[in-house]
């Protein structure tokens, strides 16, 4: 078997957690493999609506296997809160829910350097959502993290202590102010609460799965415009969430990778600094912003919002190898009589389709311009109910990046969506 994975083409939040819950019922294990809890995946059933940070999105499936690769970043203080939710609901995790003895915790002293960094930039800050995920992976790649494999070990305490401290001392440079102990309340709670699942190697775990004939969902956090190599450096996050990202971050080798899922909005939104070509810093922005309710689920910051950018799913297709597309929050659209697509940039008075290297630049979008259906589909549930003019967007988004759309959602429930083949 290969490894299936599901990622977000755009600057996050494009639904991803809701297509995982979909698709779980035909994998055995759904897999984390970068990210922490910056990432906020909503699901909603049963007139439940849950979000997940730390935890892969399958958890409500109850026969799924889930694993935390060891290219997370895992705040164990989040993760015991989410651990305490789910079992509010009824799901007990334990016996199904892997944890990498490699992935890297964040400590409360991440948070600090997080917001100290942020505040000192002022008005250049990234917009991080301060859950320390860069101080984290900064650390990881510095070789000097602490990992999930450290908790079992009588030393640490000791390490812990070392790696305090020394994020004490970095503090000093900074004019920033904070309680230590207000940052370590249910840290080491959620250290105990950690424990109690299956710490494991994953990668010899994962592997096997797919030695045993067993299906795998890898789902990816944030999304290919955040990617710390391929996003808009500097506002970007600290991990790599192109498909790559799954190899590393899971263990598993290129081949081993199957179908490729790309996540896109109908219409682009993003949450934080940084440049955003289509942005509608508008009436449009807004009317985007109130129908498609567009609030940060992990922070829940109003995310600016904008019309579709072909240049940027194109870009998103080629370094992921897309072979399937998913498109969310097509209902969103059924509000505004004229839709516009972004199908290139004027630069410096010359027209391109690719990205710049420096996005901050001038950039004009050239639109074109598609008639909205402007009928509500948020109960439709076959292709044939479609509007015809909701399938000539899709066909002509197609026509322009080259893969199907296999998936449309028409609301954020689970039974909202439409398979188109
Ligand atoms: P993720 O981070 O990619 O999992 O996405 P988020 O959960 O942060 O944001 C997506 C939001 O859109 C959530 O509030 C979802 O419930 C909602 N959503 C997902 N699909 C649809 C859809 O097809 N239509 C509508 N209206 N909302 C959707
Ligand atoms: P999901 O998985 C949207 C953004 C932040 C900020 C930048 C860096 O729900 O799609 P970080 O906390 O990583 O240092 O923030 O990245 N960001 C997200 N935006 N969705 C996310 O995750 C995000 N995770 C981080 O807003 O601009
Ligand atoms: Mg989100």
């Amino acid at each position: 078997m290969k490894v299936d994975v599901l990622l977000g083409l755009q600057w996050g939040d494009e639904g991803k957690g809701k297509l995982v819950d979909v698709l779980t019922p035909n994998y055995d294990v759904i897999a984390r493999f970068q990210g922490g809890p910056n990432a906020g995946h909503t699901l909603e059933f049963n007139n439940i609506k849950h979000i997940t940070h730390n935890i892969p999105s399958g958890v409500f499936r109850e026969k799924s296997i889930n694993v935390i690769g060891n290219g997370v970043v895992l705040d164990p203080k989040t993760f015991k809160e989410e651990i305490d939710q789910v079992r509010a609901l009824n799901v007990d995790l334990k016996g199904r829910l892997m944890v990498s003895l490699k992935a890297h915790l964040i400590m409360p002293t991440h948070k600090i350097l997080d917001a100290a960094s942020e505040a000192a930039k002022g008005k250049t800050k990234i917009g991080s959502t301060l859950r320390g995920i860069g101080p984290t992976y900064m650390d990881k790649t510095g070789r000097n993290g602490l990992r999930v494999g450290d908790i079992v070990s009588n030393r640490f305490k000791d390490k812990y202590d070392f790696l305090t401290q020394k994020h004490l001392d970095i503090l000093k440079q900074y004019d920033f102010e904070f309680n230590l102990s207000e940052f370590e309340e249910g840290w080491f709670e959620g250290i105990e609460c950690i424990k109690d699942y299956q710490l494991v190697n994953s990668e010899y775990e994962v592997n096997n799965f797919l030695k045993a004939g067993k299906s795998v969902l890898a789902e990816g956090a944030q999304g290919t415009m955040l990617d710390i190599d391929f996003g808009s450096y500097p506002f970007v996050t600290s991990s790599n969430t192109i498909c790559a990202g799954a190899c590393a971050g899971l263990g598993i080798a290129p081949n081993m990778i199957g179908d490729v899922f790309g996540v896109f909005k109908a219409y682009s939104t993003r949450v934080g600094g940084g440049p955003f070509p289509t942005e509608q810093d508008n009436d449009t922005g807004e009317k985007l912003r109130e129908y498609g309710a567009e609030y940060g689920a992990t922070t829940g910051r109003p995310r600016r919002c904008g019309w579709l950018d072909l240049s940027v799913l194109k870009y998103s297709i080629m370094l992921n190898g897309v072979t399937q597309l998913m498109m969310t929050k097509a209902d969103v659209l059924s509000h505004f009589d004229t839709i516009k697509v972004c199908t290139g940039y004027n630069i410096d008075g010359k027209y391109t389709v690719q990205l710049p290297y420096d996005i901050e630049k001038d950039i004009e979008p050239v639109y074109s311009d598609i008639k909205s259906w402007r009928s509500e589909i948020k109960n439709l549930r076959t292709k044939k109910e479609l509007p015809d003019e909701l399938l000539e967007y899709i066909k002509f988004i197609e026509n322009h990046v080259g893969v199907p759309v296999s998936i449309v959602g028409v609301g954020p429930d689970r039974e909202q969506l439409i398979r188109l083949n």
